[in-house]
């Protein structure tokens, strides 16, 4: 059996796991760093040294779980980029340092490759599909021709979804992050409470804006001088819908542009109930079938850069110990 480690500490989250392509994931562990919710955003210094931390044992644990030594690994995946350059340099390092050790060859992984590659997980993705990606630092459409092959179709101008979820939530002092928190304070609300602006609309491209959305909802908070909990469960619910919506009707347009008749989200975002919802429904009526990967699997995971891992190193793409992070950069086809 082939067995492939994933490694990723991109961000506040330091995963691993091992995937093999004939039986999925074999170990799979997350550690979230909580400490960054006193502080409502993540503090780079304090991702990086407790990713230092937390790395080696988690390896260890997963290692264990699967009864396997670093000799069985067929690969080794990293996230190498885009990311917090401290945290990525954990990950990076420690890859580097076993696949030093070990002779196991070592392929660095873009972070948005691993989140459009979790739908490929537990089944392969059925391409060519249309793929939304929806994190905290992206909001992108792709068009996927397979594994490997990503055209941008359009992202955004300013924040992306995840942030203007996070940013929002932080305006009606709902917890960090604010994504999962506005989706539990939404369904309390009426999500037609508030008019809230759907930015682009008309623009003709697949591009998204959500900065002022951001500056709609400060301003309307302002305004209300009782922010009582059903008026933050109402501002939560229409802004969760205008996000949900401004995403709709751009996959539609997506959808339409290359008669798609597939169509995945991938993501943070992606664990919101609310938006697969209106994506099967909308996309549905474009006669395009939506899925997403499991909730595990949306946000930040390394099960989804141990199957890039093998989709890379199966296609003879790897990387030397010259391997370095990358802060920022668009993702580029291989296949
Ligand atoms: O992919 P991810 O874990 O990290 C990045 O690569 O950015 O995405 C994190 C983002 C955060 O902005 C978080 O608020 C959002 O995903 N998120 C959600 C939900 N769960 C996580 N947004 C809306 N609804 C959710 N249920
Ligand atoms: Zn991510």
């Amino acid at each position: 059996m082939q067995l492939y480690l994933g490694i990723e500490t991109s961000c506040d989250d330091t995963s691993c796991a091992i995937y093999s392509p004939e039986k999925g994931i074999i170990a799979y562990k997350t550690a979230s760093q909580l400490d960054h919710a006193k502080y409502g955003g993540v503090v780079p210094e304090i991702a990086s040294r407790t990713h230092m931390k937390t790395l080696l044992p988690l390896y260890e644990t997963v290692m264990e779980e699967a009864g396997v030594g670093l000799g069985d690994l067929a690969g080794i995946g990293v996230t190498n980029g885009p990311g917090l350059t401290g945290s990525l340099l954990v990950g990076l390092s420690f890859a580097k340092a076993i696949a030093y050790g070990s002779g196991v060859p070592l392929t660095g992984i873009h972070h948005i490759e691993g989140h459009i590659l979790a739908n490929a997980i537990d089944q392969p993705m059925d391409t060519p599909a249309v793929v939304l990606v929806v994190s905290g630092g992206h909001t992108q459409l792709f068009n996927v021709e397979r594994p490997g092959s990503y055209e941008l179709l359009g992202g955004t101008r300013d924040d992306a979804a995840g942030e203007a979820f996070d940013k929002i939530g932080k305006i009606l002092g709902l917890p960090y992050p604010g994504g999962p928190s506005i989706e539990r304070a939404a369904r309390e609300g009426d999500a037609k409470a508030y008019k809230f602006p759907r930015a682009m609309r008309d623009s003709g491209e697949c591009d998204f804006s959500f900065s002022g959305l951001k500056t709609a909802v400060r301003l309307k908070v302002e305004e209300l001088d009782d922010l009582s909990t059903q008026t933050v469960a109402d501002v939560a619910a229409s802004a969760q819908e205008a996000i949900v919506d401004a995403l709709a009707i751009k996959s539609v347009m997506a959808v339409e542009r290359i008669s798609a008749t597939r169509f995945y989200i991938a993501g943070g975002v992606a664990a919101n109930g609310r938006l697969r919802e209106v994506m099967t429904e909308r996309i549905g009526d474009e006669g395009a079938e939506v899925s997403w990967p499991p909730i595990k699997y949306c946000t930040d995971n390394a099960a989804m850069i141990a199957c890039a891992a093998w989709h890379h190193l199966s296609a003879g793409r790897s990387d030397g110990l010259d391997l370095n992070t990358f802060p920022r950069g668009e993702l580029r086809s291989w296949a």
